[in-house]
C-alpha cells in the first residue's frame, strides 16, 4: 500500500511537474534569455554581485541601473528565479517600474536555484548542498542580502518586496535576527505565504504522504527538486507539443494549481515559463511547505521550522517538536497584497498571517475577484491592478516618497 502511495504520489508530481511545460508556439525572445541577458536587452544597465552568506553559499544579485535612490530588493517565491519580476512587457514589470522611479533594485535568488548554485565548499553534486529547506533561506540568504546592500549603497536601510516564499523568508529572517527589522524601511508581501493550512490547490492532496515521498527521493538519491537542467527537464521539453491543444492543456494545469483567471493570462508567459520554470530546489524546501500544510491547522503549528523528524529536532531545536516563528517580533512596517483567486496564498491564511505580524500596516485585496498566484508577476491587468495602486497606495506614498522621515 505505501509503495503504491509512493508511486502515484511521483507519478502526480511528475505529472504536475511535465504539465508545467508549455508550448512555445507563442514565441517570446526572453524564454531562452538570462535574466542578465533580459535586463540588458530592455535597455538597462544590469551588475551581477555574488554574495556570500554565513553558511557558505553563494548567491547571485541582479541590480537593475546604478541609481543611488532608496534600495529596493525584490525576493522571489518558490522553485523560481528573479526572472519573475522582468518579463512582463516594458513598463509592466515590477522590477523595472521600480527602477523607471529612480529605486536602486536589486533582484535576489534563493540558494540552489538556476544562479545561486554555489557554494564555498559544498558542490551541488553533493547531497549536503541541499541540505536546507526555506528556513536558510530566511536565516542565511535575506540576512546576507539586506547587509551586502546596505554596505554597497550605503544606505541604512531598504525597502524589501517578496512574492510568496519570499515573504516566509523575509518572516524568518525578521523573528529569527529581531535586530535585521532595523534596516528594514517596509516590507511588501505579494501573495505572501507563512501558514499552509488554507492552502487549496489540488496538489495538497500530496501534503499527507510527504515522508513517503521524502523517503523515495531520498531512496534514488534526489535532493533537489525539479532542478532545470536535468532528466526531467528534457522530458518535458520533448513531450511538449507546439499545439494550441497544448497551450490549452499547460495553461488549464497551471490554472488548476494556482487558481484561474483567464483574463489576467498572457499566454505568452507560457513560454517564459518553461524557458526558466522550474529554478530548482531542494527537496527539504518542497517537504517544509507540505508539513507546513500538514500541522498548519494545529493551533501554534501554523507556521514552524522544518520538521527533521523527532531526534534530530532534540539536537537542533532541543526540543522533540519544531518551533514555531513567532511573528510578533516581525516589527518591520509590512504591507500585505492578496489575491482572492489565489489557491496557494488562500485569503484565510492571509488573515491569519495579518493577525500575527508585529507591525502591520495593511493588508489590501487586489480589487479583482479571480486574482491568482501568479497575476502578482505577470498578470495582464496587473499594471492596474497591483502594481498603479501598490505605488500609490495612500499609507505608502509617503514612505516611498519620503522614506527618511518615516
Ligand atoms: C503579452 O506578452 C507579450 C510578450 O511579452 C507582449 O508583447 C504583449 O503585449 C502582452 N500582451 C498583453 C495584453 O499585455
Ligand atoms: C545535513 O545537516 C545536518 C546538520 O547541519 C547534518 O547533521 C546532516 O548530516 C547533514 N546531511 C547531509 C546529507 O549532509
Ligand atoms: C563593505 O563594502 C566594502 C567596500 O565598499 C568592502 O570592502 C567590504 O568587504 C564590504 N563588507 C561586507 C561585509 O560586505
Ligand atoms: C543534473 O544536471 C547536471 C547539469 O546538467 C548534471 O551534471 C547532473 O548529472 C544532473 N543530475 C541528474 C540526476 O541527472
Ligand atoms: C512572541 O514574542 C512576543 C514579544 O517578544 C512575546 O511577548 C510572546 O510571548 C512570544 N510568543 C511566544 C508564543 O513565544
Amino acid at each position: 500500500m505505501r509503495l503504491v502511495v509512493f508511486f502515484v504520489g511521483i507519478l502526480v508530481l511528475t505529472f504536475v511537474h511535465h504539465s508545467l511545460c508549455i508550448a512555445t508556439n507563442v514565441r517570446n525572445p526572453d524564454a531562452t534569455k538570462s535574466t542578465v541577458e533580459i535586463i540588458r536587452s530592455r535597455g538597462y544597465l544590469c551588475t551581477v554581485y555574488h554574495v556570500t552568506t554565513d553558511d557558505g553559499y553563494i548567491l547571485e544579485l541582479h541590480r537593475i541601473g546604478l541609481s543611488s535612490g532608496r534600495p529596493v530588493l525584490l525576493q522571489h517565491g518558490l522553485l523560481s528565479t528573479d526572472v519573475d519580476w522582468i518579463t512582463n512587457p516594458a513598463g509592466q514589470s515590477l522590477g523595472f517600474r521600480l527602477a523607471d522611479m529612480g529605486y536602486d533594485v536589486y533582484l535576489s535568488n534563493s540558494r540552489g536555484n538556476t544562479y545561486s548554485r554555489r557554494h564555498v565548499r559544498l558542490d551541488p553534486k553533493e547531497e549536503a548542498y541541499w541540505n536546507f529547506s526555506y528556513d536558510e533561506m530566511g536565516l542565511y540568504d535575506v540576512p546576507a542580502n539586506v547587509e551586502f546592500i546596505l554596505n554597497l549603497t550605503r544606505q541604512p536601510k531598504l525597502i524589501y518586496i517578496g512574492h510568496s516564499m519570499g515573504a516566509a523568508m523575509f518572516y524568518i529572517a525578521t523573528a529569527s535576527r529581531p535586530e535585521l527589522n532595523h534596516k528594514i524601511d517596509l516590507m511588501i508581501g505579494l501573495a505572501p505565504v507563512a501558514s499552509m493550512a488554507h492552502f487549496n490547490s489540488p496538489v495538497k492532496a500530496l501534503a499527507p504522504h510527504v515522508d513517503a515521498i521524502q523517503f523515495f527521493l531520498r531512496a534514488t538519491r534526489t535532493r533537489a527538486f525539479l532542478a532545470k537542467e536535468n532528466w526531467s527537464r528534457r522530458f518535458q521539453k520533448s513531450v511538449c507539443q507546439h499545439t494550441f491543444k497544448t497551450i490549452q492543456l499547460c495553461q488549464n494545469v497551471i490554472f488548476y494549481i494556482t487558481g484561474t483567471d483567464r483574463e489576467n493570462f498572457n499566454s505568452s508567459v507560457l513560454s517564459v515559463i518553461e524557458g526558466h520554470f522550474p529554478g530548482g530546489t531542494s527537496v527539504n524546501t518542497l517537504a517544509q511547505f507540505a508539513q507546513g500544510y500538514n500541522t498548519g491547522k494545529r493551533e501554534g503549528e501554523q507556521f514552524r521550522a522544518y520538521d527533521h523528524g523527532p531526534s534530530e529536532n532534540l539536537r537542533r531545536y532541543g526540543v522533540t517538536q519544531p518551533p514555531s516563528y513567532n511573528l510578533s517580533l516581525v516589527t518591520a512596517p509590512v504591507y500585505l497584497f492578496w489575491g482572492a483567486g489565489d489557491l496557494l496564498a488562500s485569503p484565510k491564511d492571509i488573515e491569519w498571517l495579518s493577525k500575527q505580524l508585529g507591525n502591520l500596516q495593511s493588508s489590501v485585496k487586489v480589487d479583482w475577484p479571480e486574482f491568482n498566484h501568479l497575476d502578482f508577476l505577470w498578470g495582464v491587468n496587473s499594471n492596474r491592478l497591483l502594481y498603479d495602486p501598490l505605488i500609490a497606495f495612500p499609507k505608502l506614498v509617503h514612505l516611498w516618497i519620503f522614506p527618511e522621515d518615516s
